[in-house]
């Protein structure tokens, strides 16, 4: 059958609902669409451990240092559940890596701010795990099989996550003046750059339109962000906390929040490399993964040395 048919098959089975498996025909840029959003997100997780990994040692009590070195290790978990959503594209995990570590692959520009105080903890959670979770809420409904089941997962964590730093907002916002003033400082500079995680705004992204007619965004950039506003300014009321944008302000009729311009080149910028923090997250993760060759080595003379075993048998 030519390419223009079995293309035609593929866009029906798209447009009835259907979720499309590693097995099944799929048209080569579908795939390569599937490669690059996977791995980027693959790769924001991993990046994403990083901000936060810093404040590990310093918690202020046992039960937060618990909690959060539980959220620190569930990124590593994403990042894994996404890389193997990636291989099933015939990709391979170290290839991707790689155009990490060594080449210019993309990820979530949120993650090249830096984390100055406690409270950017609590924040964090609030803020950027609240915004992944509406962003991959869509995805976990996706038309790609593995990569909608590997979201299904990832937001029953992020959830915890997200409830975990509210809390750490909640307590602080509650707290002495100098918690309050930590607390709103975090939230002064984690709001805009939350807003950026859902990427351009819907006239500005070129991936968009495809990804859209393949079901694998089911909801465009602006509509989530506009989502993720809605939700969020009354949690912030709720706990007394102010947004830094004085153009809020809810739209009644549309029942939306309208909110301020975004500042674009600032985004841009830092998906260039020119963010606070580029720098050091690559060199935090390039010596990480070479610190660590010594057990991938031994993970697989061990997984030889089982096959042999399995062999004789
Ligand atoms: N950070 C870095 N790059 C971004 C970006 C962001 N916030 N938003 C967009 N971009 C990049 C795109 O990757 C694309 O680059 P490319 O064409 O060179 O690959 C370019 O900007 C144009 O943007 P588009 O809108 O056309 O790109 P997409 O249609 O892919 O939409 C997206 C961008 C909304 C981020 C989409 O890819 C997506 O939903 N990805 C999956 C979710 C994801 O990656 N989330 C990362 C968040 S972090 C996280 O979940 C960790 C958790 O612990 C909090």
């Amino acid at each position: 059958m030519s390419d223009i048919i079995l293309d035609k098959q593929f866009e029906d089975r798209i447009e009835a609902g259907e979720v499309i498996e590693p097995k099944d025909r799929m048209p080569e840029k579908y795939k390569k669409q599937l490669v690059r959003m996977i791995s980027q997100h693959a790769h924001s997780e991993i990046v994403g451990m990083l901000p936060e990994g810093n404040w590990i040692t310093r918690a202020p009590s046992l039960r937060r240092k618990m909690g959060l070195l539980a959220k620190v290790q569930d990124e590593a978990g994403h990042g894994l559940y996404l890389y193997s959503a990636a291989e099933t594209l015939g990709v391979d995990r170290q290839e991707l890596l790689e155009q990490l570590l060594y080449g210019n692959a993309k990820y979530s520009s949120i993650f090249n701010y830096p984390t100055l105080s406690w409270a950017d903890v609590g924040v964090i959670g609030w803020l950027v795990d609240g915004a992944a979770i509406v962003n991959q809420t869509m995805l976990a409904k996706c038309s790609y099989g593995p990569y909608a089941r590997a979201n299904l997962r990832i937001c029953k964590e992020e959830n915890f996550h997200k409830k975990q730093g509210f809390e750490i907002v909640a307590t602080l916002a509650d707290g002495t003046p100098a918690q309050r003033k930590m607390v709103q400082d975090a939230v002064n500079r984690w709001w805009w750059p939350s807003l950026m995680m859902f990427g351009p705004p819907d006239d500005d992204s070129p991936n968009s339109p495809q990804l859209m007619r393949w079901k694998v965004k089911l909801k465009s950039n602006d509509e989530l962000r506009q989502r993720f506003v809605d939700l969020t300014v009354p949690q912030a009321i709720a706990v007394n906390i102010t947004l830094p944008d004085p153009e809020l302000k809810l739209n009644e009729e549309a029942g939306h929040w309208e909110f301020g311009k975004i500042d674009w080149n600032e985004f841009f910028d830092v998906i260039k490399g020119k963010g606070h923090m580029n720098q050091e997250r690559m060199n935090a993760r390039r010596k990480a993964h070479e610190d660590g060759a010594w057990v991938r080595e031994a993970a697989l003379a061990y997984a030889g040395k089982q096959k042999s075993v399995a062999e004789i048998a």
